[in-house]
């Protein structure tokens, strides 16, 4: 997408020099495009858990990408030196957020083709190979939740008779979240970019407020109306018709159809049901985990540092400060996501279709994982 009129990337090798992978660092979003330079497995782990990037998709892509840099890194002393360092690596990664199951998922593909390929230079070949590989397709799975979801919007377009289509999101699953595109925007600026009018409302997403500071700021760059509410006005919009369709991203999805996401995506699912508004969950095949089918009993809820609820950061005379916002000694819990039972979820949007939130409509789109289930 763009930034300034220029095409990103959220992730990508740094030109002219292969040891460096650029990020966009999204901590200082929306005040400052900072592209930071990762050149090591450390500064990678360290990208993921402090969240210069996050979102699904880009935890699994920086993944990949930090197994590249694990392999340049490796001792090639021996096999088993260079080896352990890589399963070491890999450990590090996937300690890193416990979530998104595209971390998983990525660590995972990058240690068997590194595994399965003989001679060091050889490694690193195939560790970048792929990794590169890894982002391009995961660019493609989103380009295609547009082409897609955006049959939706046309829909509930037409219904209107042109009117804008009104679309609440949480949390940002767009471009930023991924490597572009984006899951829950991709369908938003596939409307868009065909004249379909569109209006989002940005759920602020508290406490990290990645839909104030980066749905709104991507959407902005593209030119997509928006409207940033706090997180507790979904529900009023909805009863008062305002709210055409929720679409929203996801870190795990069972394949029963159960949606782990940021923390608060449930209540919206249930003020959208109450209201009878279609509720939709956007996500790549790298995001389904294949092996539990409760949802709520089995993705884990990651919980962040209390700190991230009690202080609240912005822009105060040019400079991005931090204030506390609680009573300095006020516990605070921060869990970070939460899990929507398939039932109240209308349909998944997929790379491959939108299908129901149910194990029938998962394996209908996605056959060759149904094993023995
Ligand atoms: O904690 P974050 O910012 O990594 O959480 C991100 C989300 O919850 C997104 O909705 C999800 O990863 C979908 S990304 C396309």
């Amino acid at each position: 997408m763009k930034v300034y009129g220029k095409h990103y990337r959220t992730i990508w090798i740094k030109e002219g020099d292969p040891n460096v992978i650029q990020i966009i660092d999204q901590r200082h979003l929306p005040h400052k495009f900072i592209i930071e330079d990762l050149s090591s497995v450390e500064h990678v782990a360290i990208a993921i858990k402090d969240m210069h990037v996050r979102g699904a998709p880009l935890i699994g892509a920086a993944a990949a990408f930090g197994m590249y840099l694990a392999t340049l890194q490796a001792p090639q002393t021996t096999e088993g030196d260079f080896r352990q360092y890589v399963l070491g690596a890999a450990e590090q990664l996937r300690a890193t957020r416990p979530t998104a199951i595209n971390l998983l998922w990525a660590v995972e593909r990058l240690v068997d083709v590194i595994e399965q390929t003989s001679g060091f230079d050889a490694k690193i070949k195939i560790a970048k190979e792929t990794a590169e590989l890894l982002a391009d397709e995961e660019t493609e799975a989103c380009r295609m939740i547009g082409e897609h979801g955006v049959t939706l919007v046309e829909n509930i377009s037409e219904q209107k008779k042109g009117e804008p289509v009104n679309i609440l999101t949480h949390c940002n699953a767009g471009w930023l979240a991924c490597v572009d595109y984006g899951t829950a925007t991709a369908p938003m600026y596939a409307a868009h970019d065909r004249g379909i009018p569109v209006h989002i409302w940005v759920d602020e997403t508290r406490p990290r407020n990645q839909g104030a500071r980066l749905t709104a700021w991507e959407l902005g760059q593209h030119g997509v109306p928006h409207t940033v509410i706090p997180d507790n006005v979904g529900g009023h919009l909805m009863q008062h018709g305002m709210v055409d369709t929720v679409i929203v991203g996801t870190d795990r999805t069972t394949y029963t159809g159960d949606v782990g996401n940021k923390i608060g995506t449930y209540l919206k699912a249930l003020a959208a049901k109450d209201n009878n508004i279609p509720f939709y969950t956007a996500l790549p095949s790298s995001t389904f985990d294949w092996e539990i089918r409760d949802g709520i009993k089995d993705i884990p809820i990651e919980k962040r540092d209390a700190d991230e609820v009690k202080y609240i950061s912005g822009l105060h005379d040019g400079e991005i400060r931090t204030v506390l916002l609680t009573p300095e000694d006020s516990p605070a819990a921060n869990y970070a996501f939460d899990v929507t039972p398939a039932r109240l979820v209308t349909g998944l949007i997929t790379e491959r279709g939108i299908c129901e939130a149910s194990e029938e409509g998962v394996f209908g789109l996605f056959p060759e994982k149904r094993k023995n289930k």
